[in-house]
């Protein structure tokens, strides 16, 4: 969480960081704040977000310099206030931070401090850690990359921080430990950019370097970055990366929403996925990251999938595809429970994580533990060169582009696409599918962008419109599904809670009996999963029983379909496919609804509040 931008160069710095600070804002938006140096520190800060320090900039502060960084904050020490935003200064004034993590034994530090005569304004770890590498550098006298190293062997946490001298005002440190940090190198080492994702310094250069972990630069104006390891104070050679994301797919692109954006892109998103991998007319599905370690899949006790939210859906289709269509063993886990159960990890089980970001805390902090017990870890993962596409032994990318909005959409079906290959791919070299039928699989996969296409049409789109101005008042909602749909179920009330604050529950829909149903009246709004193929008789006893409640019905149906369309209030009707691949479907219009009841509400919809994208603390 939080996001950091900051430039050194010959530029003016505060565009680019206020742009950048702005593409960053989905990583945190619960205050702002920017240093600038120009003979002396400028610093602005404010509770809120981006425009609200963009505004506080416009009431007559300096905006010149070309040094400077900025923070886009989500609050974990304190809450979110002007003087709990970053940056933080130090008590002397000359020492300047941004943070984006967390310090487990700032308390500690700080009242060591504290006896050292430090006084703190904030209620942050950030603050603590400004003033260690204050007093740290004056007890060694030595330079500030100096200080900052020693200064990151004493605390415990994450961290990736970028930290200003006003006495050396030609250079920025920055250094990480579980959140990311990529350095922007423009033209002859003339201007660097830092970010925590490499999206404020696109328009500039496409040559970025990703610290790893345990690492620091030292970067200066017109010279070589100096990286080193934290620990040991070796040098370490970087591996400069092209970077190949454009401005494009970062912008809204017309649409209102970054959210809704990426709903429409879903097509393309699915197609960019399987492009190169999947061939339906001579039945290959090839992924390097599997192909190199088939003997491991193929030798799996079981597959564990571990992963958080959207994506930990995602894994829950895939429990239902891996069983069905490879009959390998799986379990599904909340990468949080995981990673602290003591769980029972063998060397022949394959871990498969899935992330969008990469980024996840609790994720990676799983497929560490799980390596140290010997098991080989496969990633699944969105954004490239992210912390855990490279912690996992090997993965696969999603390709799905970047997801700006909070609320995870396209990264979910792209998931499903990518698992759902593997799975064929292993059910065909299992021998567990028959040619015929992976062979149907493969072409009917290559349709599915099609039909999403066709789910999303100015008439559907219209039938789902309607269906939220009906619902959007309601203060409660369940969603049901059965097999495959059941974690779409789950899947459509995450989405509708996290971005229009409607308690919604997702269950499957024959446990309705064992609890909910006694929620069940005139008021509540129940939204069903109720394809034909898939349990489809057993669905229509679950509506029958919901009707003789007098629950409202919203049905999610196949094309044609006449009984439920008999029983239910609404329905949305979905293009036919297998069972397997229904979920890429039925989640499409489940999307849309939450989008459209949120805007109704007039809901911040690409950042919910409390939320962030990429939940980098555990
Ligand atoms: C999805 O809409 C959520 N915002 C959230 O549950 C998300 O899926 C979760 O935090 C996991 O993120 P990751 O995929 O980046 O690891």
């Amino acid at each position: 969480m939080c996001g950091i931008a900051g430039y050194i160069g010959y530029r003016d710095a505060y565009p680019i960081i206020i742009k950048g600070l702005q593409r960053l804002e989905y990583r945190g938006y619960d205050s702002a704040g920017i240093l600038l140096y120009n003979n002396d520190v400028i610093i602005s800060k404010t509770k809120g977000k981006v425009s609200d320090l963009e505004e506080l900039m416009n009431s007559g502060v300096s905006k010149e310099g070309n040094i400077g960084f900025g923070h886009t904050r989500w609050a974990t020490h304190g809450i979110p206030n002007d003087i709990n935003s970053h940056p933080h200064t130090s008590n002397s004034g000359n020492l300047v931070i941004i943070h984006n993590g967390i310090i487990e034994n700032y308390d500690s530090i700080k009242k060591e401090l504290i006896k050292r005569g430090y006084t703190f304004q904030s209620d942050t770890d950030t603050e603590v850690l400004v003033n260690l590498i204050e007093e740290v550098k004056k007890e060694n006298k030595c330079k500030l990359g100096k200080a900052v190293q020693i200064a990151l062997n004493q605390v415990i946490g994450a961290y990736a921080i970028a930290v200003f001298d006003k006495t050396k005002p030609n250079e920025l440190v920055v250094a990480r430990l579980g959140s990311p940090i990529a350095i922007g190198i423009g033209k002859e080492n003339k201007e660097f950019f830092i970010a925590s994702d490499a999206s404020p310094f696109l328009e500039y250069t496409k040559n970025a370097i990703y610290l790893e972990d345990e690492e620091m630069a030292i970067i200066r104006e017109n010279k070589d970055i100096e990286i080193r390891k934290i620990n040991d104070d070796s040098i370490i050679t970087p591996e400069i990366q092209q970077l190949k994301m454009n401005l494009e797919q970062i912008e809204k692109g017309g649409y209102d929403h970054f959210m809704l954006k990426e709903i429409y892109e879903q097509p393309h998103a699915i197609t960019d996925t399987y492009r190169g991998r999947l061939n339906a007319n001579s039945g290959i599905i090839r992924m390097s990251g599997v192909d190199d370690n088939i003997d491991k899949f193929l030798n799996a006790d079981r597959i564990i999938i571990v992963a958080c939210g959207t994506s930990w859906h995602a894994g829950l289709v895939a429990e239902y595809l891996f069983e069905d269509l490879a009959r390998v063993p799986v379990e599904v886990e909340y990468a949080s429970e995981f990673r602290y159960r003591n769980p029972i990890i063998n060397p022949n089980d394959v871990i498969i994580t899935i992330s969008q970001s990469g980024e996840t805390a609790d994720t990676l902090a799983a497929i560490k533990l799980a390596k140290e017990k010997g098991a080989f870890v496969f990633g699944i993962c969105n954004v490239v060169g992210s912390s855990i596409a490279r912690e996992a032994h090997a993965g696969a990318y999603t390709h799905a582009g970047p997801e700006i909005g909070v609320a995870s959409t396209k990264a979910f079906t792209t998931q499903i696409t990518l698992l759902t290959l593997i799975a064929l791919k292993l059910g065909k070299a299992k021998g567990n599918l028959s040619t015929a039928k992976y062979h149907n699989y493969l072409q009917e996969m290559e349709q599915i962008p099609k039909k999403v296409a066709a789910l999303l049409t100015p008439e559907t789109d219209a039938i789902v419109k309607y269906i939220a101005s009906v619902y959007k008042d309601a203060s409660n909602c369940l969603y049901l599904g059965r097999g495959y749909n059941f974690p779409v179920a789950l899947e459509g009330a995450l989405k509708l809670k996290e971005i229009s604050y409607i308690h919604a529950e997702g269950y499957p829909a024959a446990e309705m009996k064992h609890g909910p149903i006694a929620l069940i009246d005139e008021n509540m709004p129940v939204f069903v999963i109720a394809t034909k193929k898939g349990h489809y008789e057993k669905i229509v006893s679950n509506i029958q029983e919901i009707k003789a409640r007098s629950g409202k019905i919203i049905a999610i149906v196949t094309e044609g379909d006449t009984e439920v369309k008999k029983i239910a209030d609404h329905v949305i009707e979905i293009p036919e496919t297998e069972e397997a691949l229904t979920p890429l479907l039925t989640t499409i219009p489940l999307q849309l609804l939450s989008y459209h009841i949120a805007v109704m509400l007039n809901k911040n919809v690409d950042q919910p509040r409390n939320l962030a994208k990429a939940v980098t603390v555990e």
